[in-house]
């Protein structure tokens, strides 16, 4: 399958960034950009074969350069919160970049969402694709070691979009990368998400403080609002939940393997979406900081709760937490992460 690119405008420093654009035989086009590693569109039929864009996003360059909502970023070094903006490891205390009041969030002040990666396409005959490299320099946002990262996209023609991830280190560091598309499945800018039925295989969530970081403890999700064990509207409780859902979901099929871990169906459109994930956690955030203060594609604003992200991922401030999964990665080892969106037209 074959993988066009296209010139997707210039950095502030000058730097000539692509668009690179994945299609398949079932009408679902991605389009990502080496800006980022960031998802640029995402096109999927609905239930009578007509393609729309389903991720909020922009229709230029600028708008991921200025953008402070992670539009459909990679996120790294360390997705989420670190509580405080510090971990030690090895003894050794480590002083982030605090961008969310004392914590850090998504990275740090200038995460894997704000450089340039290098890209190499890639053309097998079951699938298009695109590998992105960034070497992310020992002592950057405050973290140690210097650490090589690979993303890979790739579609095929089982209308499955593909995120692996890899990265290795010269000191032990902590590594959480994820991936914030912000997702409508009626399209792009049409509407709030609140009637889009909703299914998380997690029975518990990590609890979180005030900042929404963690805890330590875990809270059973049975008879609460955080309850998707079956399919629910994800607007159904919302107002339950105090600021809207922006909390990570520990999830049932945790062992590392590949395993079904959301379903997402919209009642009009008649598109579902499957993610997969070989990560323990799982952040359902429902867009609730959209305030209409972002203009996005074709001029559409977007409003509160107009899109959700779901998030795979290890737990927020695992660095501080001993009892969760842990996010260490030393020399020698390599980080391995793949998630799998899978789109099915339903009724
Ligand atoms: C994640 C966080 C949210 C918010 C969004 C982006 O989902 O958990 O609190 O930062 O990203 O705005």
């Amino acid at each position: 399958m074959k993988v066009q690119d296209q010139d997707f405008g210039m950095t502030r420093d000058s730097v000539p960034i692509q668009l690179f654009v994945l299609s398949n035989e079932k009408g679902m086009t991605a389009k990502v950009t080496n800006w980022g590693a960031i998802l640029v569109s995402l096109e999927v039929p609905d239930k009578d074969g007509v393609s729309s864009d389903i991720i909020l996003g922009y229709d230029k360059l600028d708008g991921y350069i200025d953008d402070k909502s992670y539009q459909g970023s990679t996120i790294g070094r360390y997705a989420n919160r670190i509580g405080k903006a510090k971990f030690t490891l090895d003894d050794l205390e480590y002083t982030l970049a605090a961008n969310n009041g004392e914590n850090h969030l998504h990275g740090g002040i200038t995460g894997f969402n704000k450089v340039v990666w290098q890209a190499e396409k890639i053309e097998a005959p079951d699938n298009a694709g695109v590998k992105f490299f960034y070497l992310s320099r020992d002592g950057e946002e405050g973290y140690p070691g210097n650490l090589k990262v690979e993303v890979t996209y790739t579609l095929n023609n089982e209308n499955e979009l593909k995120i692996s991830y890899t990265a290795q280190t010269d000191k032990a560091t902590h590594v959480n990368l994820t991936h914030h598309s912000y997702f409508n499945l009626a399209g792009a800018g049409t509407g709030n998400i609140l009637d889009h039925q909703l299914t998380i295989l997690a029975d518990k969530i990590t609890a979180v403080d005030k900042d929404l970081t963690p805890t330590g403890e875990f809270k059973d999700v049975a008879n609460t609002p955080w309850d998707f064990t079956r399919p629910m509207a994800a607007g159904a409780r919302i107002t339950d939940v105090e600021g809207g859902y922006d909390h990570n979901y520990v999830l049932r099929n945790s062992g590392g393997a590949l395993a079904l871990a959301v379903g997402v169906y919209d009642p009009k459109s008649g598109r579902v979406m499957q993610l997969s994930t070989t990560e323990p956690g799982m952040q359902f955030y429902s867009g609730n900081f959209l305030d209409g203060s972002i203009t996005g594609k074709n001029g559409k604003i977007y409003h509160k709760h107009f899109a959700l992200c779901l998030e795979p991922q290890h737990f927020p401030d695992t660095p501080n937490e001993p009892g969760f999964p842990s996010t260490v990665l030393k020399p020698g080892e390599t980080y391995k992460q793949v998630s799998v969106y899978k789109f099915l037209q339903g009724e």
